[in-house]
């Protein structure tokens, strides 16, 4: 029998689904029911000073739908709104009623070193778990020097990253940007100043967009937007990408996310590096309910596969991912038509033409190849409609 059970840094988790820090980690009775429902544990909605004000605009959410389906989604949300006192007293309640479950503590401050440690040593008197540095929040902080303006700069990261590790007593993950050129520079960089873990990748930096009746930004705040943090799925490539970066480099343990809809992300996530995965967006979106879904999506995979637990799926896919030079050239796949499914449409033989290779012909019964033609490229079977090509050895 597989279990989901996993234990990082010597933290029992009785599942490794946690709830991203977002809102829904921003009050203690939606962790408290989150809990109830599965969740093995939660990142707390970025915990700062009591001081460091946060107003925030509305709306703070647009979104990119397909379908009905929202595949991207752009948040200009700031951090907690609750007081330090909040969070203490909450924990010690969660913990007390849930201690199987894993807090996490995600916390903020400006470039103070009393700020940061202040934050710390009054958490470190509480029952959580973990801390997780927020050096990735892209947008309202990093105009305050703070957020993404930490995990972009190398020196300030490193600099918090060993103020908070003089004094914390429990483990300290960094929460990493994906916005940087080199995720695993500065993943060494924090390392070396003592970082116990890493958790990516908080959102990716982006703009939604015109409205083109308008001509306003389509996050329109009174006429006007600002560049916010793309979440969802549109963005589950760029976190496997970091995730998988950070692994060929670290041993750390990561906790990876981004995009996690459903429990074949998770399982990605998990091979390409991380010892327990985060879901925020997709908890927005359709509730804590989903994971139920997750849990046993996840362990009947594992059963399936014959793992005992994640540890044996953990980082199988990162020996796969090598330089393109280490690719193997010689070998070349060609596309293979269903003839049952094909319309003769005469979009793949338009598109192999009119992007290079011109391998493909039709007539009125039939797609023709023309081997000596064909890149192996496989554009000519994401363009059909009807899904009728696949690639063949
Ligand atoms: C509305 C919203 C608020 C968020 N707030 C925080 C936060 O306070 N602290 C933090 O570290 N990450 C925050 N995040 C980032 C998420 O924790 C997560 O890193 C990111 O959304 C990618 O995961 P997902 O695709 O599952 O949403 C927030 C994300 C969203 C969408």
């Amino acid at each position: 029998m597989a279990t989901l059970k996993t234990s990082i840094l010597g933290i029992e988790f009785e599942n490794p689904f946690l709830l991203a820090s977002a809102p829904p980690t921003a009050s203690i009775e939606g962790i408290d029911k989150a809990f109830e429902m599965g969740w093995g544990g939660a990142v707390l909605k970025t915990i700062t000073p009591d001081d460091l004000e946060m107003i925030e605009a509305s709306p703070r959410y647009a979104a990119i739908k397909e379908k009905g389906k929202v595949i991207c989604f752009q948040n200009i949300e700031l951090l907690s709104h609750e007081t330090i006192k909040y969070w203490v007293d909450g924990i010690k309640y969660l913990k007390e009623k849930h201690p199987t479950k894993v807090i996490i503590a995600s916390i903020m401050a400006t470039l103070d070193r009393d700020e940061w440690q202040n934050i710390v040593k009054i958490l470190n008197e509480t029952p959580i778990d973990a801390y997780e540095l927020n050096f990735s929040c892209p947008h309202g902080m990093p105009e305050r020097n703070i957020g993404m303006a930490i995990g972009t700069n190398t020196d300030i990261s490193i600099l918090i990253t060993s103020w908070v590790k003089s004094v914390a007593t429990k483990p300290v993950f960094v929460k990493l940007t994906p916005n940087v050129t080199d995720i695993a520079w500065i993943a060494q960089a924090v390392e070396k100043a003592g970082a116990d873990g890493f958790a990516a990748i908080n959102t990716v930096q982006g703009f939604m967009g015109i409205n083109l009746d308008t001509l306003e930004p389509v996050l329109n705040i009174d006429g006007y937007s600002t560049y916010g943090g793309l979440s969802g799925e549109a963005v589950k490539p760029i976190g496997f990408r970091c995730v998988a970066q950070l692994r060929q480099n670290s041993d750390l343990p990561i906790l990876g996310m981004g995009g996690i809809s459903n429990w074949e992300d998770a399982a990605q996530y998990i091979a390409v590096g991380s010892d327990a995965v985060q879901v925020c967006t997709e908890v927005m979106l359709n509730g804590y309910g989903i994971i139920n879904g997750l849990k046993s999506g996840l362990l009947n995979f594992l059963e399936t596969k014959g793992f005992n637990d994640i540890s044996e799926l953990k980082n199988i896919a990162v020996k796969k991912i090598t330089s393109h030079e280490n690719l193997n050239k010689k070998s070349h796949l060609y596309p293979l038509v269903d003839r049952e499914k094909c319309i003769k449409c005469g979009k793949c033989v338009k598109i192999c033409s009119e992007s290079e290779y011109n391998a493909l012909s039709t007539d009125k019964d039939c797609v023709y190849l023309d081997k000596k033609s064909c890149a192996g490229c496989s554009l000519c079977s994401h363009v059909c409609p009807k899904e009728a090509i696949k690639m063949c050895g």
